[in-house]
């Protein structure tokens, strides 16, 4: 993140979420908001994907990841009694403003400074009302911890709670991101977290498509001044995980997205690829 200057990435999710609402008509991940929050630049960010093949693996990953989250908080909030949401790194997400679980849900949206102050400006000149049932927690995750943004906030650790934290692990050390599971994997209410990786590249040293992509994300992201910080091996992030109170993990590789949500269209390459994590302690 560039000093006091709202994250670039953030950005760039977001309109790859409106594009795919437009290009793709939102199959995988419907998102009435998705245009409106972009404001006056919402059509010609559009046109550019549209005119940039090469960004459609990236899109459907992200609307992936979205689609796979909201599914899985639903099914908390069905099933296990969730009432507290926390989004982190929250981005341009649009839940909490079309939520259909008014009162019964209350929602923390948890970002750097800089980047939430532009997201409610933002959302006030497209006249998105804010939820009552919105809390804004500003933390920047390399210098606070969660724990006292959460705390400043109201949030109350005794109520089981769904974290998601899509298209943030990647710009962290590996320190903030231990730091922050194990935050999430403590916390007495009990708590489940959903959240995207990239695995290192090729240990054979060849370089292939996946590596190549991914090159060329981490150039790009880069010069917007997010360079990616950490990636992990699948099994030791299990394990990782396991023991920092973590007793379920589902982890969606590239095969297991292409399966679940592609297995009649063209998707994201079956063999290497970002993954999904839903990693719940309870
Ligand atoms: C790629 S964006 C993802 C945003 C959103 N979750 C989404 O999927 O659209 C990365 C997010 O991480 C946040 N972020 C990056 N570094 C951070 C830090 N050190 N502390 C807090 N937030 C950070 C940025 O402000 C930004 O909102």
């Amino acid at each position: 993140m560039q000093q006091g200057k709202p994250s670039r990435t953030a950005w760039g999710a977001a309109v790859h979420r409106a594009a795919h609402q437009v290009l793709e008509h939102g199959f995988i991940f419907n998102d009435p908001l998705a245009m409106r929050i972009l404001g006056a630049d919402a059509e010609g960010a559009v046109r550019e994907a549209e005119n940039d093949p090469s960004r459609r693996k990236l899109r459907l990953f992200i609307a992936v990841r979205t689609r796979f989250a909201e599914d899985a908080l639903a099914t908390a909030v069905a099933r296990c009694g969730v009432r507290q949401l926390v989004v982190l790194g929250a981005g341009l997400d649009t839940y909490a403003y079309r939520s259909s679980l008014g009162e019964g849900l209350r929602i923390f949206e948890v970002d750097h400074p800089a980047t939430q102050a532009w997201k409610r400006q933002r959302l006030s000149e497209a006249a998105i009302p804010v939820p009552r049932t919105l809390v804004f927690a500003p933390v920047d995750f390399e210098l606070e911890t969660l724990a006292d943004g959460l705390a400043a906030a109201g949030f109350d650790a005794a109520q089981p709670t769904f974290f998601t934290w899509l298209g943030v692990v990647p710009y962290l050390t590996e320190q903030a991101v231990f730091s922050t599971l194990g935050f999430i994997g403590s916390l007495p209410g009990g708590a489940q977290v959903v959240f995207d990786y990239g695995n290192p590249p090729s240990s054979s040293g060849k370089q292939d498509e996946y590596g190549a992509v991914r090159e060329a994300l981490a150039a790009r992201v880069a010069s917007l001044g997010e360079a990616f910080e950490s990636v992990f091996e699948t099994d030791a992030l299990h394990a990782k995980l396991r023991a920092l109170g973590f007793r379920e993990v589902e982890d969606l590789g590239p095969g297991s997205i292409r399966e679940r949500y592609f297995a009649k269209r063209g998707g994201p390459s079956p063999d290497r690829g970002g993954h999904i994590v839903r990693a719940t302690t309870a």
